[in-house]
């Protein structure tokens, strides 16, 4: 499920196409027509779903039969509902050591605070905001010459890795 520009989404179709995930992406379900993540699904002839209704996502979900959701870059809180609808299948990518910087923006929060270190997590999806169980986190140094925009450079290169790490041990039933 993507918003905006879906680098994650690319890395997990990369993965797929190169079989190391050993799963496939079935739908790519935005709530953002002008998303480029879209163009990204449509160049893997993935199916796409264009919706803020969040019944309707439901029921392509189902209707697809996914195993696993993965939000990547998707800036709609889901509700309790939807949560409640795929106990444990839902995961999410985080651009910050949670639960330091929760919420928006974190990259810069994580500048403004001053930190050494930050870094990535992918977690479970609960009904609280980037507060579920926590899958997989990595540690990157933040340089002294770091801006918001090299630090988001370093931060999508290591979330692109640790989501399809977190994906892959999901397939193999290793959580
Ligand atoms: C990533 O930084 C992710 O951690 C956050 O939103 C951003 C999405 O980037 N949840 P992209 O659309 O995958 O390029």
């Amino acid at each position: 499920m993507v918003s905006g520009n879906g680098t994650n989404l690319q890395a997990i179709l990369d993965a797929c196409k190169q079989g190391t995930l050993g799963d496939e992406v079935v739908l790519v379900v935005s709530n953002n027509a002008e998303a480029y993540a879209l163009t990204r699904a449509k160049k893997h002839q993935v199916p796409t779903l264009v919706t803020g209704q969040e019944p309707e996502m439901i029921a392509a979900l189902q209707n697809a039969d996914v195993a696993l959701i993965c939000l990547a870059g998707f800036m709609k809180i889901l509700s309790p509902v939807f949560v409640r609808t795929f106990p444990r299948r839902i995961i999410n990518i985080h651009p910050s050591l949670l639960p330091a910087f929760p919420g928006l923006q974190s990259i810069r929060q994580a500048l403004e605070a001053g930190v050494t270190t930050t870094g990535v997590t992918v977690h479970f999806v609960d009904e609280g905001v980037d507060t579920g169980p926590i899958i997989l986190q990595e540690k990157l140094d933040v340089l002294k010459t770091d801006t918001v925009e090299s630090l988001t450079e370093r931060i999508h290169q290591l979330e692109h890795r640790l989501y399809c790490q977190a994906i892959q041990k999901i397939a193999k039933g290793e959580l």
